[in-house]
């Protein structure tokens, strides 16, 4: 989608359709003349967010179209106007146009300004615009034909409007690539698949990409992702990352992504019912993936490093048993008491190499445990940290973004949940606090860093009638990635670390 920016009284724009409150609809139809018609029109609509009206304005008229959209006219919570902007861009999505006015300027939302109600308003045309016809022949869901939004603000709001709509577009192309990559089969997204769609990034400046193959990883000591990947014909890779957007001397940001691109479970193997959706186990690699191509794209001022720890967990006869014993890269050893918990195993490894980096924070995204969907079902990821204040400001992200997540507790005493009697540490926890254990066990990895975990396995993807992957956390990733640039720009107010 192409955005631009129109300054001025919507009565005066021509467009093949305007997406507006009732209140400027009504304005419109009186300037051409067509009060009547609207008038009959709006019978039998409630004027509430979700609910649209469609009303065509015969010819001649600068405005074919009028997009009523319940509800924008009146006072709302950024929940109801989330509602309005959707069921906007449903409708939108059926017309047969090129070009649309977007105007929810006027918009009274609690707490929300300008910037926030336009992007959150873009954010849903992206959304429900997305399609993946990829592996159809027959019957390719027609794509929409609107190819050109036209966002309306007040003259001194152009240049904010104009950053923000270049921003929209990089997150949109942040998260296709991530929904892309997540609803691709198993069959073509395999470990070497992703280090190919990730090399693509290093056309762009300021960015280089690498990979450690399965030699590099056994030398370098990554005993436990290795575990995982001998199983598999399809050889692991840890792909890495590297965009320098920031000055030199700034420490990057480092973000980790579970890339299981497909889990079986292992010789642990998981029941047949459903399997086919652990194709989405690796939506914590794509979601990172997608974050990273978004902060290129906007060519944020940010230093920024991608891992993505890309293995299939197989059952073979070379595939771990439940009882092997491995060591990981920080020396620790880990008896494997179930191999479907794997992703632990793969991430405790790039997290131990992220170190590497010096990064200034870093963040792992994974579909780690069935239990986080027990937990917090599909609205909210959960997020780990052992720095609240860094937990905080990722949850800030997602409320502003609306990919929503909250904090869960790391304390101390799930910990013992690990014991082992043969090794340093078990990969499970036992049947309470899936999520919790599985954190506890990322954290035995990372202390010495600022370090976050995001437990995305609710969030990522849907199953049933709506199979997809969601593309989420990208828009969580991507605003937490541009408040830290801003922070960047005014290097007076950084907050002190607690
Ligand atoms: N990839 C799964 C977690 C998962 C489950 C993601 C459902 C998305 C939807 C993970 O590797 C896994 O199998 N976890 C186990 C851990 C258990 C063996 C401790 C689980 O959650 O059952
Ligand atoms: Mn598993
Ligand atoms: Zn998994």
């Amino acid at each position: 989608m192409k955005y631009s920016i129109k300054t001025g009284a919507v009565t005066e724009l021509n467009s093949d359709a305007i997406v507006c409150d009732a209140t400027t609809a009504s304005k419109i139809a009186k300037q051409a003349d067509q009060a009547d018609l609207y008038a009959a029109a709006l019978a039998d609509f409630k004027n509430k967010p979700g609910q649209t009206l469609l009303v065509h304005l015969p010819e001649p008229t600068k405005i074919n179209r009028l997009l009523v959209v319940g509800g924008l006219d009146t006072n709302l919570s950024k929940t109801e106007f989330r509602n309005c902007v959707q069921a906007a861009a449903t409708r939108l999505h059926g017309l047969p146009i090129m070009q649309a006015i977007w105007t929810c300027h006027q918009a009274k939302v609690k707490g929300a300004d300008l910037a926030w109600k336009c992007s959150n308003a873009l954010a849903a045309v992206a959304q429900k615009f997305y399609t993946f016809g990829e592996h159809k022949t027959k019957s390719v869901p027609k794509p929409s034909t609107l190819a050109n939004l036209v966002l309306v603000g007040d003259a001194r709001s152009r240049s904010a409007l104009m950053q923000l709509a270049k921003r929209a577009v990089a997150l949109e192309e942040g998260l296709q690539f991530a929904r892309d990559l997540g609803n691709q089969p198993p069959n073509v997204c395999h470990p070497t698949y992703l280090h190919a769609e990730a090399k693509r990034l290093a056309s762009a400046a300021k960015v280089k990409v690498s990979a450690l193959d399965e030699k590099r990883m056994t030398s370098l000591g990554m005993g436990a992702f290795m575990s995982v990947s001998q199983g598999s014909d399809q050889p692991g890779k840890m792909i890495i990352i590297e965009y320098n957007g920031g000055p030199a001397s700034k420490k990057p940001v480092v973000l980790v992504g579970k890339g299981i691109t497909f889990d079986t479970g292992g010789i642990s193997l998981k029941p047949g019912a459903g399997m086919d959706e652990m194709k989405f186990d690796m939506c914590g690699a794509a979601s990172v993936l997608g974050a990273t191509k978004a902060a290129i794209e906007a060519k944020l001022p940010i230093n920024l490093v991608c891992i993505v720890a890309a293995a299939e967990n197989m059952p073979s006869g070379d595939a771990s048993r439940p009882g092997d014993i491995v060591t990981t890269m920080s020396g620790q050893t880990v008896e494997i008491l179930n191999t479907d918990a794997e992703g632990r195993l793969v991430l405790c490894d790039a997290l131990t190499y992220a170190k590497k980096f010096d990064p200034e924070v870093v963040v792992d995204v994974a579909t780690l445990t069935g239990a986080v969907i027990v937990a917090l079902g599909s609205k909210a990821s959960a997020v780990y940290s052992n720095d609240d204040r860094f937990a905080s400001e990722l949850i800030e992200a997602g409320e502003y973004s609306g990919d929503r997540a909250w904090q869960m507790p790391l304390w101390d005493e799930y910990q013992p949940q690990l014991k082992s009697n043969f090794a340093d540490m078990a990969n499970i926890g036992g049947r309470e606090a899936g999520s919790i254990t599985a954190a506890c066990f990322l954290a035995r990895y990372t202390e010495e860093m600022t370090w976050a975990h995001m437990d995305v396995a609710g969030t990522a993807f849907k199953g049933g009638g709506a199979k997809g992957a969601t593309g989420r956390p990208v828009g969580l990733l991507f605003r937490f990635l541009c408040e830290r640039a801003a922070r960047k720009a005014a290097p007076k107010r950084r907050a002190k670390k607690a």
